[in-house]
């Protein structure tokens, strides 16, 4: 599907100021791709692509945009990861056909969207993204998103991705075989731009931790660095099959000594 996947994790930023064009034949392309992503937690969710006039969706970041694609599901145990994971992939598709995305979460009128993707009760739509291509310039209020969250930094490779415990930074050097794949993790996006993934690996095993911060589980339990995590396992399975890896995914614990805030997510083998 995608060429060459560690450039366009590379080139994804998120895009919130579009041209205004309409993206006809790259909309069904998108929404054909999405169709057919499966997640390793073999959870269905279903896609819409949204006309932002006809049904009259909005976004106060986002300018320019005529279309959304936006998806839904049943709220289950894991529904975030396997969105994440999924979404990203998308993303990552309509990155490499010159379509511009942004995740959004909370920035957009959810109730038109939800009333436009008939979400019902027990169904949950994680995020939106509008679809477009990007204007030479971005807006004001965009340069100033970008700055406000720091959007272009990421956190040293040292400061997520540790050798066999949390107390041995791994160095790029020392991931061999795995460096790639780790350098496309540290460089997804996430909600509010924290990197809450964290990353240990231990002989063939790449175990995924989520380092919460605090404000992002709701009170009824849903955890949008949950999400953060599944773009995670995404951008590092891509990778590392481009690397040539076979990667297989499991849920076993290690029990490797965590903090508090660290939660054990899922373990990628990678031969
Ligand atoms: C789960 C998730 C939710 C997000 N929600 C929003 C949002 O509501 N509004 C927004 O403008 N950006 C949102 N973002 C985009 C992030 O702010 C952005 O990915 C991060 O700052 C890194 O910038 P980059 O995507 O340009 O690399 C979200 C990102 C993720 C992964």
């Amino acid at each position: 599907m995608i060429q060459n996947i560690l450039d366009v994790i590379r080139e994804r930023r998120s895009v919130r100021t579009f041209d205004g064009t309409a993206l006809k034949e790259d909309a069904r392309k998108i929404l054909r791709f999405a169709e057919g992503v499966e997640n390793p937690y073999d959870l269905p969710i279903s896609w819409k692509l949204l006309d932002a006039g006809k049904e009259g969706l909005t976004s106060p970041v986002i300018v320019g945009a005529t279309a959304f694609i936006a998806g839904k599901m049943r709220r289950v145990p894991h529904a975030e990861e396997a969105f994440g994971y999924t979404f990203e992939k998308i993303v990552l598709y309509a990155q490499s056909l010159g379509v511009g995305t942004t995740w959004i979460a909370g920035t957009m009128n959810r109730d038109a969207f939800e009333k436009a993707l008939s979400v019902e009760e027990g169904e949950v739509m994680p995020c939106v993204s509008p679809l477009g291509y990007p204007a030479k310039k971005m807006s004001l209020r965009e340069t100033l998103m970008r700055k406000g969250v720091k959007a272009d930094v990421r956190l040293d490779f040292g400061k997520l991705f540790f050798d066999g415990a949390f107390d041995a930074p791994l160095t790029e050097k020392d991931a061999g075989d795995l460096t790639a794949a780790l350098e496309a993790v540290r460089l997804a996006p996430s909600a509010v731009n924290r990197q809450p993934w964290r990353v240990v690996v231990a002989g063939n095993d790449v175990h995924f931790y989520e380092k919460h911060n605090r404000g992002f589980v709701s009170d009824d339990g849903w955890d949008i660095q949950k999400i953060d995590m599944g773009i995670a396992l995404c951008h590092f399975e891509l990778s590392a099959k481009a690397c040539g890896l076979a990667v297989s995914f499991s849920i076993s614990d290690p029990k490797i000594p965590t903090a508090d805030d660290t939660e054990y997510v899922g373990t990628f083998r990678a031969v």
